[in-house]
């Protein structure tokens, strides 16, 4: 039973500013709307969301197309295998400006952008929203990006958090150096804002050094909701120090209940409360009024996927041309410690094929990459996918749920339209959003 039979779900969007979605079959779905180069696009999901009184929204980021594979971008733009992947802040405004409580919530990377930049941009769209703003917090994975930022190669991945660890200390000295309250705004006195409130921050960390203060006054969450998803060893060490909302991908509720304890415990560790971490993982959910229609759904959906994508997204995810292989061939260990993407994956891959020398195949069934089977899916009528999600949630797996769509809007809307009702029947979700930000929704302190 849960920790406390009285919690309710987190549930968030996972969304693409993409021609395709996590899936990238998702695109030639026959209902997927195409309009993903209109503002509209998002914003409508954005209302639906709101309808569906989810947490948060949030878009993934990647900085280049898909181009290890075959050391080109060549199939990725035929097939749109995430081809197109458009900046993340007009979107989100867009966003911001079709709904009233939904969370917002953007991916930037450690890697590419700068502490004062990434400061200044999440304080003004916390501004704009009223305290809806979310950060994704993200290394980066792979060369192509590193090329598209004027450096030949990634950095390594240890290295990439021991940055993203001085980039978080400049943010948030940043955040902070506006004190709560220092606007005064008197017009008669002329008196606009209080300096002993306002701070150089003097940040001399090994890759920042930030002057300070930031050009915009604390952000109303005084610092955005921080939503990270590190997985490795490092990454977790990471997201103990600072991440809140963390995203996973597990197969299983005993794995996904293990990330869960460890991460609570690290955090304890680093002298936060657990309560202040929240885990969720990535789903998939095909619902249907009957069992019949959800199946038939499924398989259409399926039935869209490609081993041409697997490989594309396999190759930028480990940053490793897999086209070099025949499918069959176990990859040596050589090879293995070559791959400088996503550690968290890799260990997946090896341990859920039972082989320290996966083969291509290996990687393709185990990771899931390109398939639906990247993530848990849950299928049925509205009870049967409530069971499902309620069967985790009650195991203390989670806090609640990251729903990738499978098509767009159609996912969110089916969602939205057959599966809250069932949770919020059986108390499993909340009916309304409360007063206050995006932090006060999820129970975080603000900082
Ligand atoms: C739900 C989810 C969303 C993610 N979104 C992004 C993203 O938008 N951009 C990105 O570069 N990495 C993204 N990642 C990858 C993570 O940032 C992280 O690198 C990954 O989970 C592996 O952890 P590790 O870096 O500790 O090996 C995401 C991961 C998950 C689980």
């Amino acid at each position: 039973m849960a920790d406390n039979p009285d919690k309710k779900m987190v549930l968030v969007a996972f969304l693409q500013a993409s021609n395709c979605s996590n899936y990238t079959g998702s695109w030639r779905h026959p209902e997927t709307d195409p309009g993903f180069l209109d503002l509209e696009f998002y914003q409508n999901i954005a209302a639906t969301l709101e309808r569906g009184k989810f947490h948060l929204a949030f878009i993934d980021d990647r900085l280049a197309m898909p181009s290890r594979f075959g050391d080109s971008f060549e199939e990725a733009v035929e097939h749109g295998v995430r081809a197109v992947k458009l900046d993340l802040v007009p979107i989100i405004t867009a966003m911001g400006l079709a709904t009233k409580r939904l969370g917002l919530g953007a991916t930037y990377s450690t890697t590419y952008f700068s502490p004062f930049h990434v400061a200044r941009l999440f304080a003004s769209l916390d501004h704009f929203t009223m305290g809806r703003a979310a950060w994704n917090v993200v290394t980066s994975l792979n060369d192509s990006e590193a090329q598209n930022f004027g450096v030949p190669e990634h950095l390594e991945h240890d290295d990439r958090y021991d940055v993203a660890d001085d980039f978080m200390e400049a943010t948030s000295e940043l955040w902070d150096s506006w004190e709560d309250g220092a606007v005064v705004l008197d017009k008669q006195t002329g008196r606009f804002a209080d300096s002993d409130k306002v701070h150089r921050v003097d940040h001399a960390g090994k890759w920042f050094q930030v002057r300070g203060p930031l050009t915009v006054p604390r952000p109303p969450q005084g610092h955005p909701v921080l939503v990270q998803a590190g997985q490795s060893e490092r990454g977790r060490e990471f997201a103990a120090r600072w991440g809140e909302l963390l995203f996973v991908i597990y197969p299983t509720p005993e794995a996904c209940k293990a990330y869960r304890d460890d991460l609570q415990r690290r955090a304890r560790l680093a002298g936060r409360d657990p309560d202040s971490v929240r885990v969720a993982p990535a789903v998939y959910v095909v619902v249907g009024e009957t069992a019949e229609e959800a199946e038939q759904k499924l398989q259409q959906i399926e039935d869209l996927a490609n081993l041409t994508d697997s490989l594309t997204l396999l190759s930028e995810v480990f940053n490793y041309d897999f086209s070099q292989h025949p499918v069959d061939e176990p990859l040596s260990d050589e090879i293995l410690a070559s791959m400088t993407g996503l550690r968290g994956f890799l260990d997946r891959v090896i341990e859920l094929s039972g082989t320290s020398n996966p083969s291509v195949n290996d990687f393709i069934t185990s990771s899931g990459r390109g398939t639906l089977r990247e993530f848990p899916v849950f299928t049925g009528t509205p009870t049967q996918v409530a069971d499902q999600m309620e069967s985790w949630f009650h195991a203390d797996a989670c806090d609640g749920f990251v729903l990738a769509a499978t098509h767009m809007p159609g996912a969110y809307e089916d969602f939205v339209n057959l599966v809250i009702p069932e949770l919020q029947r059986r108390g499993l979700f909340r009916d309304d959003y409360v007063d206050g930000t995006l932090r006060d929704n999820l129970g975080f302190i603000r900082p």
